[in-house]
C-alpha cells in the first residue's frame, strides 16, 4: 500500500492560546483513499480540518502533506502545495458569480492555467457552466456545494479535506456529491471529510475514525465502524445498524 500523504500527530490546535480544542488527534490518509471522520457535535472536527488547513491556531504536534512537514503553515501555502479545502460554512461567496466564484479558487494559478481550469471545471461540471453568470446566493444547496468542491479543485489538489460536504442535500444529490468524491480518489487524490451523514459516508470510505472531546476515539476500516454496535447506536441512527 502506498504512504501516506497526509499524517497528522498530536495535533493540538484551537483559538485561544493555552485552552485547545483539538488535544492531540492524528490521522493519516493515503493517496485515493476516502477517509471519514465521525463524532458528536462539538467533538472539534472542523476545528481539527481548519488547523490541517492553516486556518486556527496551530499550538503542537505534526502535520506532513504531500512529503513536507507543513505543522502550523498558512493555508495560502497549503493550497501551492497541494491541499484543498471545502468548509462546513460560507464554503461559497454568495454576492459574487460562478465564474468568480472559481477565479478566487484559482487565484494562485497563472493566467494560462486559470484559463485551462475553467474550461476544464464547466465541462466537468455543466450545471456551472449554464449558471456561470448567477451569484452563489441564488444557487440550491447542492449546486453551490458543487460550486464549494468545485472551486476547491481548480488547483489541482492532490490531498482535498471536505468539512459535511452533504450536510443540508437531499438523498439524491448526496449521492451525486458522494460519487464526484469517488471520482476523485479513482485518480489517486486523498479524501479526507467530515461527516453527520455517517452511514452514507461510510459506505464510499475506506478507513473512518471517531473523534470526541477533541481526541481520536477509535480508527477502523469504515466497514467494521459500519457494523459496530457502539458506532451504530451513537452516529448511525439506533442499535439496527447498517447491512
Ligand atoms: N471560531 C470559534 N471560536 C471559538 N471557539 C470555537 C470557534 N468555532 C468553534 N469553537 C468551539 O470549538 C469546539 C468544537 O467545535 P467544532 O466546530 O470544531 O466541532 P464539530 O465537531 O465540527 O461540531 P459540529 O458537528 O457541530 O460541526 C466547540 O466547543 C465550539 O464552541
Ligand atoms: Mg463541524
Amino acid at each position: 500500500m502506498s504512504e501516506p500523504v497526509l499524517i497528522a500527530r498530536d495535533v493540538v490546535a484551537g483559538y485561544v492560546p493555552g485552552m485547545p480544542i483539538c488535544h492531540g488527534v492524528s490521522i493519516d490518509v493515503r493517496p485515493g483513499e476516502i477517509v471519514t471522520i465521525i463524532g458528536p457535535n462539538g467533538a472539534g472536527k472542523s476545528t481539527f480540518l481548519k488547523a490541517l488547513a492553516g486556518l486556527v491556531l496551530f499550538e503542537s504536534g505534526t502535520v506532513h502533506c504531500l512529503g513536507q512537514d507543513v505543522s502550523g503553515r498558512p493555508s495560502h501555502e497549503l493550497i501551492q502545495l497541494g491541499l484543498g479545502f471545502v468548509p462546513q460554512t460560507g464554503n461559497v461567496f454568495t454576492g459574487l458569480t460562478i465564474h468568480e466564484n472559481l477565479v478566487m479558487g484559482g487565484h494562485t494559478l497563472s493566467a494560462a492555467e486559470l484559463k485551462t481550469r475553467l474550461a476544464r471545471t464547466y465541462e466537468q461540471f455543466p450545471l456551472l457552466a449554464e449558471r456561470r453568470s448567477a451569484t452563489g446566493g441564488v444557487l440550491s444547496g447542492g449546486q453551490r456545494q458543487t460550486l464549494a468542491v468545485a472551486r476547491a479543485l481548480m488547483t489541482d489538489p492532490r490531498v482535498i479535506m471536505l468539512d459535511e460536504p452533504t450536510a443540508g442535500l437531499s438523498p439524491r444529490v448526496v449521492g451525486e456529491v458522494f460519487a464526484s468524491l469517488r471520482g476523485l480518489a479513482q485518480e489517486g487524490v486523498a479524501v479526507l471529510m467530515v461527516e453527520q451523514n455517517a452511514k452514507a459516508a461510510l459506505r464510499i470510505s475506506d478507513r473512518g475514525y471517531v473523534l470526541a472531546e477533541g481526541r481520536n476515539r477509535m480508527a477502523a476500516s469504515a466497514a467494521d465502524l459500519l457494523v459496530d454496535p457502539a458506532v451504530g447506536e451513537a452516529f448511525l441512527g439506533g442499535k439496527r445498524h447498517a447491512r
